[in-house]
């Protein structure tokens, strides 16, 4: 009884001294399945851009003088990263949402800071693979395209994408209109 358990400690120990360099040296970072072991040390969770909640962001100005005027958080509706990673292409029906919020810049620990604060709207993309709407000028290039002021979700004041959205998203042309360089889940 004290042989084996004695014995199973130690081949747990040399288990874990061999995979644990293993895994280190296939991967420079793996990514845990757990928060928290059993001895209390954490880790990063696998996953957690897909499965936790996204909260918020939190721009620290390297010119301390100013902070951020607003700050954009971008949503993407459920299943768009792994269509993404996928295939590198937004699947037909994806929607993607930005909020826009007028910042508030303070000095925290951290540096000058600044956090989302009032809510201004929102900016909502439609993919759309099937020209489903070829008579509605909010549609076209493969998307909808609308703004909603934060006092009306469900009436936008756009009326023509092609002079209120896509001259300026005509640098991510080539990433079929959306700046995905901002967003790391889709990478
Ligand atoms: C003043 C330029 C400008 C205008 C006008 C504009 N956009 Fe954008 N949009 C951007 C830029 C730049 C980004 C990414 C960086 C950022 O948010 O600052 C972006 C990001 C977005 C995103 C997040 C996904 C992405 O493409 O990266 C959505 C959704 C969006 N815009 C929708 C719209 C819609 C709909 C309209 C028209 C109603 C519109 N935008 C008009 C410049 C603009």
């Amino acid at each position: 009884m004290r042989m084996s358990k004695r014995s199973s400690i130690y081949l747990a120990a040399l288990g874990a001294a061999v995979f644990g360099g293993l895994g280190w040296a296939m991967f420079a970072a793996p990514l845990a399945t757990t928060v928290v072991d059993a001895q209390g040390s954490m880790s990063v969770p696998a996953d957690y851009r897909s499965s936790y909640e996204f909260l918020g962001t939190w721009a620290v100005a390297s010119d301390p003088a100013q902070g951020s005027k607003e700050l954009h958080t971008v949503y993407a509706s459920p299943g768009t990263m792994a269509a993404f990673r996928s295939s590198g292409k937004f699947p037909h029906d994806a929607v993607l949402i930005k909020e826009v919020f007028e910042a508030r810049t303070e000095p925290l620990t951290t540096g000058v800071v600044s956090h989302a604060e009032k809510l201004a709207g929102w900016f909502v993309m439609v993919k759309d693979d099937k020209q489903r709407f070829p008579d509605n000028k909010l549609w076209g290039e493969g998307w909808g395209w609308a703004w909603f002021d934060v006092a009306n979700p469900n009436r936008t004041t756009s009326t023509n994408y092609k002079t209120d959205c896509i001259g300026c998203h005509t640098p991510a042309k080539k990433t079929d209109w959306v700046f995905v360089q901002g967003y790391p889940p889709l990478r």
